[in-house]
């Protein structure tokens, strides 16, 4: 997919929203956006969250599309290539060190999926609410398995990377997200009929403004740019092996809505059962685990659905780590000329490295803190909070600003037949010129202090 004299293409329209859906829906979702909501005040949190992807989301969405297809190059080449004789092409490097950050951290996460598929495929989760916290707090802060598993799980990345089975990747996703979709929404049910429901879905969807300070605000927008893998290159290198003919604005709202609507179903999954069983919203990065195998432990047939869930939230993530990790792949291989099976090495030994730091956050290296944050918490917060929102601002600049408008406006108005269409480009190049990289730049000073 990332050799430049003979770059592959996505064949299919279906086979380019597929890989950016694939990309774009994993952990984040299931994983981080209940966790971030918990800690964050639920609704407000929420609301937040669907206005930034709305007014941020989409448009730097639409953007990267349109650099990535209007170059049909790796992140830095595409800077260079659209502002030659710039330093624009530095805005790539920040994309090249969030993929890093977030896929050592992210590695850790999907460890915990692969143990947890294999614990409740073997019965050993306990059956108990009382008993699974304990049991994951003793599973994480063991060292041991939790580094094993990102291990293992980085150790998977580097055999599909390098033998570039991307088709393979292609097709897996093509039957695992529709599955994922009809799971999420037979387990919806199975919450909605949860004694503490009532008290989930109004923590979830009754925002009480009252919460809505600058640390909700940052979180919101890190949680929009990390869930549409934005801010970082990875969708501008998808863009780049989209087909002419694929609509890229249809594409972008394509994406944020399919990937929006599973964030809010793994609320809906995960609230309810939070009252319900008592756990704290405010549990932070173990919540999902701690609340998803009480969910299916108690479902009638539990001992088929926990191990099915865990095996397509592993596949969900390992759909993301490939997409982050073809960002530096594609930098090395392109820009530093390193064959690619060396290219993967050097990604994922460095993800190894940083990702047992971030395994053992939760054990030995727990009191081990950044600014007061774990290495867990730290990578979480810089590459999201910080990064994924200096990226998305410097792509809506470019866009708005530097790259040409009639390049900008030929990608994007393929879909635009006048009229109502005509009129949704001029909202997305008004929002990338003016409200994104001001809302951004607002928002980031204000969770520093200055103003
Ligand atoms: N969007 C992915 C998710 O929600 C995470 C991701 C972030 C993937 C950045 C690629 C780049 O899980």
């Amino acid at each position: 997919m990332t050799s430049q004299n003979n770059r592959a293409q996505f064949v299919t329209r279906m086979g380019a929203i597929a890989t950016a859906v694939g990309s774009a829906v994993g952990l984040g979702n299931i994983w981080r956006f209940p966790y971030e909501a918990g800690t964050h005040g639920g609704g407000a949190f929420m609301l937040c969250y669907i206005f930034f992807i709305i007014i941020l989301g989409i448009p730097v969405l639409c953007a990267e599309f349109a650099i990535g297809r209007a170059t049909r190059a790796n992140e830095i080449k595409a800077f260079e290539k659209l502002a030659p004789k710039t330093k624009w092409y530095f805005a790539g490097y920040i994309g090249v060190l969030a993929s890093i950050l977030i896929l050592s951290f992210y590695s850790v996460v999907a460890g915990w999926t692969m143990e947890f598929f294999l614990s409740s495929l073997i019965g050993s989760l306990p059956a108990d609410t009382a008993h699974l916290h304990s049991h994951f707090d003793s599973f994480i802060s063991g060292d041991t398995r939790p580094l094993i598993w990102t291990l293992v799980f980085l150790a998977v990345n580097f055999i599909v990377l390098s033998r570039g089975v991307e088709k393979g990747i292609e097709k897996v996703s093509n039957i695992m997200m529709p599955m994922m979709f009809v799971l999420l929404i037979v387990f919806c049910f199975n919450s909605l009929l949860l004694p503490g429901a009532s008290e989930g879905l109004a923590f979830l969807f009754r925002p009480d403004f009252s919460m809505i300070d600058s640390r909700t605000l940052l979180s919101a927008m890190g949680q929009a740019f990390f869930s549409l893998s934005l801010g970082l290159g990875c969708m501008l290198t998808y863009g780049s092996y989209f087909p002419d003919k694929t609509k890229l604005g249809r594409s972008a709202a394509t994406t944020a809505l399919l990937d929006t609507t599973v964030a809010i179903l793994a609320g809906i999954i995960i609230f309810p059962a939070v009252f319900a069983y008592g756990i704290s919203p405010q549990a932070g990065p173990t919540l999902v685990f701690e609340t998803l195998p009480a969910i299916f432990i108690n479902m009638p047939g539990g001992i088929v659905w926990a191990p099915l869930f865990f095996f397509l939230l592993f596949l969900a993530s390992i759909t993301s780590t490939i997409s982050m990790s073809e960002i530096s792949i594609a930098w090395l291989t392109e820009e530093l000329k390193l064959s690619r099976k060396k290219a993967t090495s050097v990604t994922i030994a460095t993800a190894m490295v940083l990702g047992s730091l971030c395994a053992l956050s939760f054990g030995s290296l727990s009191g081990f803190k950044i600014a007061g944050l774990t290495v867990f918490d730290l990578f979480d917060y810089l590459s999201s909070n910080i990064l994924l929102p200096v990226g998305g601002m410097l792509v809506s600049i470019f866009a708005g600003w530097v790259m040409d408008r009639k390049l900008l406006r030929r990608q994007l108005s393929s879909d635009s037949g006048g009229g109502k269409k005509a009129r949704m480009l001029g909202l997305v190049i008004f929002l990338l010129k003016w409200v994104a990289p001001i809302a951004i730049g607002l928002i980031l000073l204000d969770s520093v202090g200055v103003i």
